[in-house]
């Protein structure tokens, strides 16, 4: 199924957030701070990762999209970077099962060649054993960039139906990485910054953002609730008027 797009028609707003993306920022902060290593921070950070996706499957989310390695984040250290490679690879040996057995669907999108093949046949292989699984679907964003995302959706949507002189959203809409997932309701920034880092570019359209101070290791089921708790006092006008909002009531 292909859900419509939030500039396209006006989507039903439900009390808890149908999807949550996040930035989980603030890993290397949180392990300066501490006189640790970075990668310390990133280790912490993956902890945190398995109290959210729990927090979220409690709370009846059904979509939580996380970025976990953008575009960008090659330009790091090269030590850092495989340590944050290795890291994926235990993460995925140790929590695919489980994610399984709490009948969590796992993604990952992103451009993924540029992984080594084993990490990728890891990715293949926990994607397709947790495929029809339907309590939450966590989607890990790596290698992953706003820009690349609507790029590669324009080269599938062009090989698809070549020489169209305009092309709408629509037909662009199945191409994207998350073409499975309706638009995320709720953005989370932890860490401070307020950016979006090259994150979803064409999704976030009609998106609700938080931005916290909060390290992403100790972001918890309690931080993701004030986040929520921001988010039911909006009021989603896609672009209608207040007035007009009440009047539906
Ligand atoms: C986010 O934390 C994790 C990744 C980008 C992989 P950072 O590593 O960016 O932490 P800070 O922002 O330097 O504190
Ligand atoms: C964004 O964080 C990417 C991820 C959390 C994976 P960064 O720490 O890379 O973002 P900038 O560089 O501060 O914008
Ligand atoms: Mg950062």
């Amino acid at each position: 199924m292909i859900f419509s797009s939030s500039t396209k028609s006006v989507p039903e707003v439900a009390k808890v957030p149908r999807h949550v993306a996040i930035i989980m920022d603030g890993n290397g902060r949180w392990a300066t701070k501490r006189f640790m290593p970075r990668v310390a921070g990133h280790v912490k950070g993956v902890e945190a990762v398995r109290g959210i996706v729990e927090a979220c499957a409690e709370r009846g989310i059904e979509y939580l999209t996380l970025f976990a390695f953008s575009s960008e984040n090659w330009r790091r250290p090269e030590e850092e970077v495989s340590l944050l490679m290795r890291l994926f690879v235990t993460a995925l040996e140790r929590e695919v099962a489980k994610m399984h057995a709490n009948n969590i669907r796992l993604k990952v999108v992103g451009d993924l060649t540029r992984f080594d093949a084993k990490l990728q046949e890891m990715i293949a292989a926990g994607e397709r054993k947790t495929a029809n699984n339907t309590k939450l679907t966590v989607t890990i964003c790596a290698n992953y960039g706003g820009r690349w995302d609507i790029m590669q959706a324009v080269d599938k949507m062009v090989a698809a139906h070549p020489g169209v002189a305009n092309y709408s959203e629509e037909q662009l809409a199945p191409y994207l990485a998350l073409s499975y997932a309706p638009e995320p309701d709720l953005f989370i920034r932890t860490g401070g910054e307020q950016r979006i880092s090259n994150f979803l570019l064409w999704q976030l359209a009609y998106t609700e953002f938080f931005f916290c101070d909060t390290f992403w290791p100790d972001f918890d089921g309690a931080q993701l609730d004030a986040a929520i708790n921001s988010y039911q006092q909006r009021e989603r006008r896609f672009g209608r008027t207040g007035a007009q909002l009440k009047s539906e009531e």
